[in-house]
Order: structure tokens, then sequence, then C-alpha cells
């Protein structure tokens, strides 16, 4: 699976976002070393806050079926806007801990993706080592 193949299944995973209040659908999707790829979407909540990201939802799925950053290949995140759809600082802190910060990160839209990871989305992270 290439990087646009990864990019066309994380719009597959937006098509499950529940998304009554911005009407943005996100999509993300992890692909493993073993092949299998996993889907996360964006769920929003009418207490705002409460609303989980598309690719927060794809790495705790990921984490929660006992895989960790060492079985990760990639992940992709997708909508359909330009920019490029880009994380949170929530998601970026996450995600930040739970890849790899060489791990691809694939920004993607219907036109076009770019490539980055979390070395260069979250400079200086904070991942606990000084906890
Ligand atoms: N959203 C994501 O799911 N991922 C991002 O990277 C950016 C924002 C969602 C949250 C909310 O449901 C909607 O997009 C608008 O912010």
């Amino acid at each position: 699976m290439d990087y646009q193949d990864l990019v066309n299944e994380a719009f597959e995973a937006s098509k499950n976002a529940y998304v009554p209040y911005s009407e943005f659908p996100v999509g993300a999707c992890v692909l493993l070393k073993n092949g299998q790829t996993i889907h996360g979407c964006n769920i929003e909540n009418a207490a705002y806050g409460s609303t989980m990201c598309a690719e927060r939802n794809a790495i705790f799925a990921t984490y929660c079926q006992g895989y960790r950053q060492d079985d990760i290949v990639a992940i992709a995140i997708v909508a359909d806007c330009t920019p490029l759809v880009s994380p949170c600082g929530a998601c970026r802190q996450v995600l930040s801990q739970l890849l790899d910060p060489r791990t691809p990160v694939i920004l993607g839209c219907k036109e076009f993706y770019e490539v980055t990871n979390m070395e260069e989305l979250m400079p200086r992270m904070f991942i606990g080592d000084s906890l």
C-alpha cells in the first residue's frame, strides 16, 4: 500500500464521521507493518469540547487493539479542504507520544498530500521523560 492508497483509505474512514455541528468530516488511517489498516473519524458532541478528532480515534483504536508505535508504518489524516488539514494541539500532544517522531504523517486532501512527522509538527514535544 502506497501513501496515495493510505490517503484514499482515510477518505473512506471519513465517511463515518459524525459531524452535525461543523459539517467538516475528517478521516484518519493507520497503516501497520502487518498490512492491516485502522480507521478513525471525527465524532462530535453537543458539548463541543467532548468531540474527538479523527486522528486521535485512529491512534487510540490502534493502541486498544494492542499495537504500539513500533508496529506502525504511517498515519494519514485527510479532509476535503485546502490548506491541508493539520492536527490540533491536543492531537499533536497525543500523537507525539504514541508515534515514533520519524513515523510518516501524511496530510491529505482530494488533490494532493504532504508527508511530515511528529518531530516537525511538535518541536520540543513533552513526552513525559521528566515525570
Ligand atoms: N478535526 C479533526 O478531526 N482532526 C483535525 O486534524 C482537525 C479538526 C475535527 C474536529 C471537529 O469535529 C472538526 O474537525 C472541526 O474542528
